[in-house]
């Protein structure tokens, strides 16, 4: 039996939020939920999660996994929010303890902060298999876009992260702290090693040239199609491309407070004395 997939679109950050179930025995898994914020104003804003947490409750889901496929860049998780309110255990790939390390060090963040990976529930190592309900799930590590990428795969289902973008955008960048180009080039080609008709699904899609939203691919089309990896480009002709255009990018603007949030599985940072919480902003740093 294969599961039930809802999609969610965060049109600010163009991401793209899922609830998997499995309709045998109505558990779920949601994949990279959103916590809205507003750098302007420091507000946070729930409603993107608001609008999942209805969803599970209407189709009278339990929710078992919160899955991260990396520690995003452009956007906070909002995987706490969701498991005070459903409960569900929050996981993410075991690179995220490289990523902690790093950022632990930028941010100046002291005990009880740890890079151990234990703000989360669980760390999946590569190749590990998981439940949810009757269905059988797989963990692929991909690393390269960040050290802490994976990949689940849930039924007919690959959640890729940023690991691939549609075929017309390509893939993510990998010049943040433990990106790497080649390494993106050798964990797309597990994916490509997939069978054709597994549905890719999308972490993010800007939409380009203002066409419609697409957030599910196959294997088939993004081997064929995909303007940076399709084809048969070669692992020196994807770096090229890739570094290429790294060179051209700018900074997400949520970057501080998205790392910030996310390294620690989504915990917002602890109030001060005076009850209010800060995000920290490193000058002259990244
Ligand atoms: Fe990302």
């Amino acid at each position: 039996m294969q599961p039930e997939l809802r999609h969610f679109y965060h049109q600010s950050s163009g991401t793209l939020s899922y609830v998997v179930s499995d309709p045998q025995t109505a558990t779920a898994a949601v994949i990279d939920p959103v916590l809205g914020f507003s750098v302007i104003s420091g507000r946070t804003d729930t409603g993107p999660v608001d609008e999942i947490i209805a969803h599970i409750e209407k189709s009278g889901l339990t929710l078992e996994w919160i899955l991260e496929t990396h520690a995003h860049a452009d956007h906070l998780s909002g995987a706490q929010v969701l498991k005070s309110t459903l409960g569900g255990k929050v996981a993410i790939g075991e690179g995220i303890c490289k990523v902690q390390e790093h950022f632990a060090s930028v941010f100046n963040l002291q005990a009880p902060f740890a890079a151990d990976g234990h703000q989360f529930d669980h760390l999946f190592r590569d190749d590990e298999s998981f439940a949810l309900g009757s269905i059988e799930c797989h963990v692929i590590a991909t690393p390269g876009h960040t050290s802490d990428s994976v990949t689940y795969l849930i039924g007919k289902y690959a959640f890729v992260g940023d690991s691939l973008f549609m075929v017309d955008s390509g893939t993510a960048r990998c010049d943040f702290p433990g990106g790497d180009a080649t390494l993106l080039y050798r964990s797309i080609q597990k994916l490509f090693a997939l069978p054709d008709d597994t549905i890719l699904c999308m972490c993010h899609d800007y939409q380009p040239n203002g066409r419609e939203l697409r957030y599910e691919v196959t294997v088939r089309e993004q081997k064929h199609d995909n303007i940076h990896v399709g084809g048969g480009t070669s692992e020196d002709q994807f770096v090229e491309i890739r570094t290429t255009r790294d060179k051209t990018l700018s900074l997400p603007a949520l970057i501080l407070p998205a790392i910030q949030v996310n390294i620690t599985a989504g915990h917002l940072p602890a109030a001060e004395d005076n009850q209010i919480a800060y995000i920290k902003i490193p000058l002259d740093t990244i």
